[in-house]
């Protein structure tokens, strides 16, 4: 968001309270975007277009690994321009398809991927490249067929699976690489001999393609900012398509519809393209194409029977451009200002595997920290210590927990981040200390504009050490933020690391450099304005002619800009402790590869229920571009959202995996004791149920960080075959716990129509009640007043929670467990509980309980089990870490040994039990006869509860049920 806004918004939102997108460009206010458009637009007029670039077939050189082969390309219209190809096949089938210039007058920016990958993939020794005449074919390997086409005439990638197209570069003839040129002074006309003008060859030509005139490529003027673009024109154009794949997903972050909508071809929804350019746009769109805060250039498409995906690592303003030429198919062409052409094909083909495969090209999410999980209470501000201390308090006696409070800019004197405002905050390490004493942290805000005063420490730091961005003219940039006159430190910079890592020490260094001394390990960070943010800037931002470390232009880098600068804090937070702490660093901007350094949240959204509801497709998008640990403000940013909206938020946000309210200075309090009831008990129960599901969460959550999975899935990922539902995005899973959620984002609402795919039953969360399974899915109707949230269990499920609320999760520790067994129709369920400290790194040394529960029917008895997974599992148990042994009683499984299962619920049973015992042991137990899991029947289940079955939660155990 861009200012402060001095007029109180303290009335709803009026309906015209909407971005100014006069602040951003569109595709037709920028020369390259103009220029790709207009390709694929004369490209599309003219029945004999062909791409023009070509493989040099004689050139093809196949790698002594096999995996790889080089080739040079030419384009027929600059035959003199010369460009290389690259093609990697990886160990897990990603194909990488890489084009740059060669020997041209300057070099691409071809660093994108470096940021982003988390290592160098391992690359397939076993590929079997075939040149034949026209191409160049390899089998990429899986079950199915998969290979790997480069067509030389012209140049075409296609990846085949059992003959079949999935994936199309180039297939449409709109790749195009501007090669650098020199800017020459335009001749005289020359006169000839009949009078007439003679307009003489430029020498430098212009493809016919490329339009009649130079448009913008030397320099160009937006509003009052002038770009000198010394580089000239250097897009990058490319199609990409996905025959046989309906529907495309991903590319986040847009305001928009998880499928997504098309920008192009008839009647498209939308007339932009979608934008990546990370931005802060005030008060932005809830359905838009418009560029937001940060960027994942991961596409997924498709289909029944297939799900594949590109990684374009690109970190410059891109365009893309979607269209279905047939409801089967999906088009998408992608325009870039810089780059080289490095293009992931990730081949599927299912779902699970796109996860895994981006997730072993970009890193798997973190596993946070568990206390993360919480509630987090924010507001721009809180604006003292007193004030700090009194929130806190107010949350005890309402007894509504909250893990977290945090502190936005005003903390800081003079927007001086690091610098307490000691008239408000004299005391922060007591205050921190008061809120540690009930197991809770702080997250206090740390932007990256330092103000320019040589008063300021950080910043005379910075200086000295020469780590600031810099102009066009290598001069120090000057910009205006929050803080006034600021500078930016240029993270792009390695000399920058270890500085920025000393200033979050919290004893003071031997260097006498700036440590922050008067914060505690139990302080946190949130990075906002890593855009960067800058209120002067062209597009609230940086000018694109800055320059970085390594001579990179800021438009070669700025969609990674943010990502460094998060990166870097949460590398600062890990080396404040020995042993470290997992920290947790909360970033607005973002790339690939964000996501293994914190969470992220979706901004300055509206307090309005279109933004509520956006917000659920934007946080489901985030989730398939591996960036689970994500949320938006509950409550909107903006505005005074009504008793009933905030209530219906709360419940819409304890199913986000980052789970925090906000709100704008101006806007009134509105911290949950502060509403009247019955909307203060329905807030608090909603947050009492996500403290009580948080068995759930962590355990998605270990999933995820291990095989890329989301943590919150859309329809799609859970049932692919189900394609009646591959649109659904209000409703969602949570991990692999069979848990799925309507949340209600209507005002007025008291019913909900859900559906219930597969053809298992589904059982009401807190009622119980069963819709019995149909053979393909189908939808119901359910009540939903405002205290009540659809939330199902899927036949077949086990779930565990702990059901005893406290003030904040570090208490629950040693609670006990509850166990809700969904029966599915042949009377079996199954599930998994992860347990580790929630705070070190011990998990990666094999300290943790990971269980499997499960639920079989044997004969007339149903056996209840729980046993470990991790020794039978070691490779992906822990992410990265390859345990090489496991043992089940280790040091922290101790720790908890004493942790019971209080309680376990069986749904769906087919008749009432003869005994339920635990060894010899006889187990006490209740039965309330109703509908079994495999009637054909809605209404009550039977429900059998037994009482304090599991004396330790994290060894073995088995429960008898004899029918
Ligand atoms: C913009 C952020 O998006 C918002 O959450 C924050 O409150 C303000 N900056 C002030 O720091």
């Amino acid at each position: 968001m861009r200012a402060v806004s001095s007029l109180l918004l303290l009335v709803a939102l009026p309906a015209v309270l909407a971005v100014k997108t006069e602040d951003f460009k569109t595709c037709s206010q920028q020369a390259f975007c103009r220029r790709g458009r207009a390709l694929s637009e004369r490209a599309e007029k003219d029945p004999l277009w062909k791409s023009p670039y070509s493989v040099v077939a004689s050139s093809v050189v196949i790698d002594s690994d096999h995996a790889s082969f080089a080739a040079a390309v030419k384009s027929s219209l600059y035959p003199e321009i010369k460009f290389g190809l690259d093609v990697k096949v990886h160990e897990d089938g990603v194909v990488r398809v890489k084009m740059d210039e060669v020997d041209g007058l300057r070099k691409r920016y071809d660093e994108a991927a470096s940021w982003a990958l988390v290592k160098e993939p391992k690359i397939n020794p076993n590929i079997k490249w075939t040149v034949g005449k026209q191409d160049i074919r390899a089998s990429v390997g899986g079950a199915d067929d998969v290979e790997i086409v480069v067509a030389f005439e012209p140049l075409k990638v296609t990846l085949f699976r059992n003959g079949k197209e999935q994936v199309v570069l180039n297939g449409l003839g709109l790749l195009h690489m501007e090669h650098f040129r020199t800017k020459d002074a335009p001749k005289e006309p020359e006169v000839g001999e009949d009078g007439t003008q003679v307009v003489l060859e430029t020498p430098n030509p212009r493809a016919w393609f490329e339009g009649d005139e130079e448009d913008g490529y030397w320099e160009e003027t937006w509003r009052s900012w002038t770009d000198s673009k010394p580089k000239g024109p250097e897009s990058l154009s490319l199609d990409i398509s996905f025959p046989n794949h309906g529907h495309v997903y991903g590319i986040p972050q847009h305001a928009t519809r998880l499928s997504l909508p098309t920008t192009a071809g008839e009647n498209s929804y939308y007339d932009e393209p979608y934008r990546l350019w990370n931005s802060d746009v005030f008060e932005y769109l809830a359905d838009s194409t418009m560029s937001l805060y940060g960027s994942i250039p991961v596409l997924y498409a498709h289909n029944a029977e297939s799900t594949v995906g590109i990684f374009n690592a690109i970190s410059s303003d891109t365009y893309i451009d979607v269209a279905h030429p047939d409801t089967k198919s999906s088009f998408t062409h992608w325009v870039s200002e810089s780059g080289i052409l490095d293009v992931f094909i990730l081949p599927g083909p299912t779902p699970a595997d796109i996860f895994k495969q981006f997730g072993n090209l970009v890193g798997n999410p973190a596993l946070p920290a568990h206390w993360s999980l919480g509630y987090h209470q924010c507001r721009w501000n809180y604006v003292s210590s007193e004030d700090v201390r009194s929130v806190q308090k107010r949350f005890d006696e309402e007894d509504i927990p909250v893990d977290v409070f945090w502190l936005d800019i005003e903390y800081a004197e003079d927007h001086k981040y690091f610098i307490w405002d000691k008239k408000t905050f004299p005391d922060p390490v007591e205050m921190t200390n008061d809120v540690s004493a009930n197991a809770r942290k702080m997250v206090v805000i740390v932007d990256p504009h330092l103000k320019r005063v040589t008063s300021y420490p950080v910043y005379k730091e910075a200086v000295e050490l020469d780590v600031l961005s810099k102009t066009k003219d290598n001069n120090e940039y000057e910009g205006w933020c929050w803080s006034g006159s600021s500078a930016w430190v240029d993270f792009f910079n390695p000399k920058s690391w270890d500085w920025w890592k000393g200033l979050f020490k919290t004893t003071q260094s031997k260097n006498g450099k700036y440590a922050w001394t008067d914060s505690t390990s139990d302080v946190h960070i949130w990075n906002d304005m890593n855009e960067p943010s800058i209120f002067n800037g062209p597009e609230i931002s940086m000018p694109r002619d800055n320059i970085h470390y390594g001579g990179w232009e800021h438009r070669d880098v700025h969609n990674i800009n943010g990502m460094l600068f998060s990166n870097q804090t949460w590398q600062a937070l890990k080396a404040r402790t020995d042993p470290p702490q997992r920290p947790f660093v909360l970033t607005r901007s973002f790339y690939a590869g964000s996501q293994r350094f914190g969470a992220m949240w979706t901004g300055d959204n509206l307090g309005t229920w279109e933004h509520m509801a956006v917000g659920i497709k934007m946080v489901l998008a985030n989730n398939l571009a591996g960036f689970s640990f994500s949320g938006s403000d509950v409550g909107g940013f903006f505005g005074n959202p009504d008793p009933e909206m905030l209530a219906r938020w709360y419940q819409a946000g304890i199913f986000s995996p980052f789970f925090r309210a906000h709100a704008h200075i101006d806007t009134k309090r509105r911290e949950p004791y502060l509403l009247d009831e019955p909307y203060k008990s329905i807030v608090k129960d909603a947050i009492r149920l996500r403290y009580n599901m948080l068995p759930v969460w962590y355990t998605a959550f270990r999933e995820a960080s291990t095989t890329g999975l989301p943590v919150i899935r859309p329809h799609f990922v859970v049932f692919p075959q189900d394609e009646s539902a591959f649109a659904i995005d209000d409703q969602f899973f949570i991990g692999s716990s069979g848990l799925l959620v309507k949340p209600v984002t209507e005002k007025g609402a008291t019913k909900a129509s859900v559906y219930l795919p597969g053809n298992q039953p589904w059982y009401d969360y807190f009622t119980h009640r069963i819709h019995a399974g149909a053979s393909k899915g189908r939808t119901v109707d359910v009540v939903a007043e405002l205290h009540q949230i659809p939330l199902f269990i899927r036949g077949g499920s086990i779930i565990a929670t702990k059901e005893r609320p406290r003030r904040s999760s570090p208490l629950m520790k040693f609670d006990p467990y509850t166990l809700r067994v969904a029966l599915d129709q042949d009377q079996s369920a199954q599930g998994e509980l992860y347990v580790d400290d929630g705070v070190t790194f011990s998990h990666e040394k094999g300290q943790f309980v990971w269980r499997s529960l499960k639920a079989q029917k044997q004969g007339e008895t149903i056996k209840l089990s729980s046993h470990d997974l991790a020794s039978t599992n070691l490779a992906v148990a822990v992410d990265g870490a390859a345990l090489t042994k496991y043992n089940p009683s280790n040091n922290f499984a101790k720790t908890i040994e004493s942790v019971r299962i209080e309680e376990i619920v069986i749904l769906g049973l087919a008749s009432k039990p003869s005994r339920v015992i635990a060894g010899k042991e006889q187990l006490e137990w209740d039965f309330y006869p109703g509908v079994a899991a495999s009637a054909k029947e809605d209404g009550a289940p039977s429900q059998l509860f037994i009482k304090n079955p599991v004396s330790s939660i994290s060894q073995d155990w088995e429960i008898s049920i004899d029918l």
